[in-house]
């Protein structure tokens, strides 16, 4: 059993996000490769609490499918029919806690950037206290509640910003809203909050007041606004993602050994991971959970989504989607590998070659200009400049197969279905469509004629 066996979670997912102005439930929005939600599910992930509770409303079936998805030990969800405010969906999460929670965590569900290492602190001053809480100074604090306390530094309440007079507007600590309560005293605060404020809605924040009026210290733990940023607009769920992926780059560079030229220019999700010495090239995009291995050489201007690069592979000005592509593979520049192409160890698919659903074996080289769309293109075959792969009929799609050391002349047209067999050569301009036998030539395409004389006969006709 993990040390924080007897602690609980509760995640406020339930609001609507007024302010992005969006059809998508706010904690669905992405920065970064994973949602809002999804953040801080991460950051609490390595506590191992005893239970995570997301308290889920607007878009509810969305939102509790992404954080099922996450696969968390012990996590439920509560369902907040009515947004009725922070304090009204702890209120509703409670009936969920299991009987040996002794404390609860309580976080907002729009705070990605927040890390285990601050809950951790978080977690720790609430050791010896009724509650501790969360808060940072910002330059620009409008818009969160604003952190009052006593001469001697004690936290007495949190103002809302919109309930707050002029004098406490000049207050630059903010609540980051994550806190740790003592269950019993978390009942007794909930049971007192009321809705006299200027939204009329039901605030987590009352809380503290209630505690600190009886006597019951609130520790607070002072860290930095990038840790615990809140994300109401998408301006700041750029920023957001802006820190999130210079995060991550800084870890790939610090702690695998990965050269980042450009980081300003080079847009890396939290889900890829990258190879030591690997090399990233300015105008690199990756995501969607691709993987690079070992000192490939990426960029620059290249977007991959959902890819594998074995080691020593070069990708440049490339756009790959769902593509696997193989150790010392040489792809681009101008080059489009869609789903299901699979590049064996040292194919090349060079300048304006594009693929889909494709199997270069090794060695296989596509050098210019081709289409290969559903193939498997085996060992060592050459595919010429301006190959097309005529792969569809109108009504469905059909396989070639070229057999190893083939060589397909340029400007072939391979209608499928079609087999090009083992070592065998195709004419550079035929229309093959008929199997090749291994070893044989194949030309398909019209004899050549000369007619001597032609030219001057013409421009006599013409009367040049
Ligand atoms: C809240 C705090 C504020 C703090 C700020 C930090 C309150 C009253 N205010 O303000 O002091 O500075 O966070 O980021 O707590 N939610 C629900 N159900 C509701 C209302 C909200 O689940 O009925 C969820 C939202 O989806 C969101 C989180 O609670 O994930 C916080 O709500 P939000 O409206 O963003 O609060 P803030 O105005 O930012
Ligand atoms: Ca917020």
């Amino acid at each position: 059993m993990s040390d924080n066996a007897r602690i609980a979670a509760v995640v406020l997912a339930a609001g609507k996000g007024t302010r992005f102005r969006s059809e998508l439930a706010k904690v669905l929005h992405r920065a970064a490769g994973r949602s809002l939600i999804g953040h801080v599910l991460e950051a609490v992930r390595p506590l191992e609490l005893g239970q995570v509770i997301v308290v889920v409303g607007h878009q509810a079936d969305d939102v509790r499918a992404a954080v099922e998805a996450s696969g968390i030990a012990n996590l439920t969800t509560v369902l907040q029919e009515e947004q009725l405010g922070t304090g009204h969906a702890v209120q509703v999460a409670m009936p969920a806690l299991a009987d040996d929670i002794e404390q609860v965590m309580v976080l907002p569900g729009d705070t990605p950037m927040l890390t285990a290492s601050t809950l951790e602190e978080l977690l720790h001053a609430a050791t010896d206290n009724a509650a501790a809480m969360l808060t940072a100074h910002a330059a620009d604090p409008s818009g969160y509640g604003r952190v009052l306390r006593d001469e001697d530094g004690n936290v007495l309440r949190v103002v809302e910003h919109r309930d707050a007079t002029p004098e406490e507007r000049e207050i630059d600590e903010f609540n980051a809203g994550m806190y740790v309560i003592a269950r019993e005293h978390l009942v007794h605060g909930l049971d007192r909050l009321d809705t006299g404020n200027d939204q009329g809605e039901l605030y987590l924040t009352d809380v503290v007041e209630v505690l600190s009026g009886e006597g019951e210290p609130v520790a607070a733990v002072v860290t930095t606004e990038d840790e615990v940023a809140g994300v109401n607009d998408r301006r700041q769920l750029a920023d957001a993602a802006v820190i999130l992926r210079r995060r991550h780059l800084d870890r790939l560079m610090t702690e695998v050994g990965v050269s980042v030229v450009d980081p300003a220019s080079t847009y890396v999700d939290v889900d890829v991971n990258v190879g030591r010495d690997a090399v990233l090239l300015p105008g690199t995009m990756l995501d969607g959970g691709t993987r690079i291995a070992e000192r490939a050489v990426i960029g620059p201007n290249s977007h991959l989504t959902g890819c594998e690069v074995g080691a020593d592979a070069t990708v440049h000005s490339t756009r790959a989607t769902e593509a696997r592509i193989g150790e010392r593979a040489d792809v681009g520049p101008f080059t489009h590998l869609r789903p299901g192409t699979v590049l064996g160890v040292g194919s090349k698919a060079g300048a304006f070659v594009e693929t889909k659903n494709a199997t270069f074996g090794d060695g296989a080289k596509a050098g210019h200009l081709a289409y290969v769309g559903d193939a498997t293109i085996g060992e060592r075959v050459n595919v010429g400049c301006g190959v097309v792969l005529v792969n569809y009929d109108g009504t469905d799609k059909h396989h070639t197969v070229v057999e190893a050391d083939a060589f397909v002349g340029s400007g072939t047209m391979l209608v499928s279905p079609v087999t090009i067999g083992t070592g065998a050569y195709v004419a550079a301009g035929s229309t093959i469509t008929d199997d090749v036998p291994a070893g044989a030539l194949a030309i398909g395409r019209a004899r050549q004629v000369n007619k001597d004389g032609w030219a001057a006969r013409r421009r006599k006709q013409q009367g040049q």
